[in-house]
């Protein structure tokens, strides 16, 4: 029986480029699946082929018990969806956008104004509600879209990228309006390149590179998989940095990774607290003064780093103030979402 959303064997390619290299996924009913992934992985074609907006070359795409391909109108009226970039109506205010797509769901006019109230205090909108959403920052447009995904729930939702361009106040506080949601029932779908967002709220995380799933599990097993600990040098000046790297590297299992503003070094190792205290000696004899020194568990970062090769970086065009044009949620309006930043209205090619 597949999940809420089923994934088979999917590829799309764009001239040269393969997006998308037999993608496999299944996020069952009422979980979070994490979809991460170095910047042009392939995270926001899959989330496309799966609502609809992109035909895959080949493959399968069951979402909410209904063919993908065969049947993307039925598809669209059990989803939300929240793409990477903002879609926000520009000359309409934060509440009429909330209200449009109310009433695009079908709520009576009653019931789309007071879902837009709601919403636009839950996401720190009310004052700005009655400005037009041109005036807004890129983080406020952020927030006025994922409200809008948020209109009515469908049952499977889709967050491409949802906290990207938020402080660190607005991100936790829609951490715990998707932990409300999905304890609702809601089955998610999340991208992000924010670990610690994955390792909050998915139950399951696929990692993915070059178009293809390199690793599965839960934050916990991929964490496992990764091994051993990790030591964490920060030393005191610049130039005693690839010394300890040296130092580091001779007790290590595996490279370093260097952070030159913090002058933070991370090396896999094993061995624990008398390794630690190897390690201080070793760095003394060499001269080398250190601020902070400490062993820890390697984090999502590590697993993400030591699968891909890359640091999670965010893409720098994220939540950029001139997203597309088109009306909040693809899911059942048929309207679709400007994920490409061009406004313009996808459907199915
Ligand atoms: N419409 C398109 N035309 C041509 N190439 C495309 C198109 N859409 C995506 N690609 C290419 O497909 C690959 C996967 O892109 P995709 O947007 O799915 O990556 P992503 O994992 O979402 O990256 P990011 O983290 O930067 O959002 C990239 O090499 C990208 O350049
Ligand atoms: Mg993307």
């Amino acid at each position: 029986m597949p999940g809420a959303i089923y994934a088979e064997g999917l590829v799309k390619t764009f001239g040269e480029v393969k997006a998308l290299d037999g993608v496999d996924l299944e996020v069952p009913e009422g979980t979070v699946l994490g979809l991460l992934g170095p910047n042009g992985a392939g995270k926001t074609t899959a989330v496309r082929v799966l609502t609809t907006l992109l035909k895959p070359d080949s493959g399968k795409a069951v979402v909410a018990g209904v063919d993908v391909l065969r049947r993307p109108n039925e598809v669209r009226r059990s989803i939300g969806l929240s793409g990477q970039f903002a879609a926000v109506d520009e000359y309409l205010t934060g509440r009429e956008n909330l209200q449009m797509v109310g009433q695009l769901y079908q709520l009576s006019a009653r019931d789309a104004k007071k879902r837009a109230a709601t919403l636009l205090e839950r996401f720190h909108l009310a004052d700005a509600a009655d400005r037009t959403a041109k005036t807004y920052s890129g983080g406020m447009r952020r927030r006025l879209d994922l409200a809008a995904a948020l209109v009515v729930s469908p049952p499977v939702m889709f967050m491409d990228e949802p906290t990207t361009g938020l402080d660190p106040r607005n991100r936790q506080e829609l951490w715990v309006v998707i932990e409300e949601l999905v304890s609702g029932g809601t089955t998610l779908l999340l991208t992000t390149q924010y670990l610690e967002e994955a390792d909050r709220l998915a139950h399951d995380i696929a990692v993915v590179d070059h178009g293809k799933v390199i690793a599965r599990g839960t934050s916990d097993q991929l964490k496992a998989r990764t091994g051993g600990e990790r030591v964490e040098v920060v030393v005191h000046e610049r130039e005693h940095i690839a010394t300890a790297r040296g130092v580091l590297e001779g007790f290590g299992k595996g490279e370093s990774v260097v952070e030159e503003h913090t002058r933070k070094i991370t090396v896999p190792v094993t061995g624990g607290a008398k390794l630690l205290a190897e390690v201080i000696r070793e760095l003394d004899a060499r001269g080398v003064e250190i601020d902070d020194i400490g062993l820890r568990r390697p984090t999502l970062d590590d697993v993400f780093l030591s699968l891909t090769g890359h640091v999670a970086e965010v893409s720098e065009t994220n939540g950029a103030p001139d997203a597309g044009a088109g009306a909040g949620t693809g899911a059942g309006t048929g309207t679709g979402t400007g994920q490409d930043g061009t406004g313009a209205k996808e459907t199915a090619k």
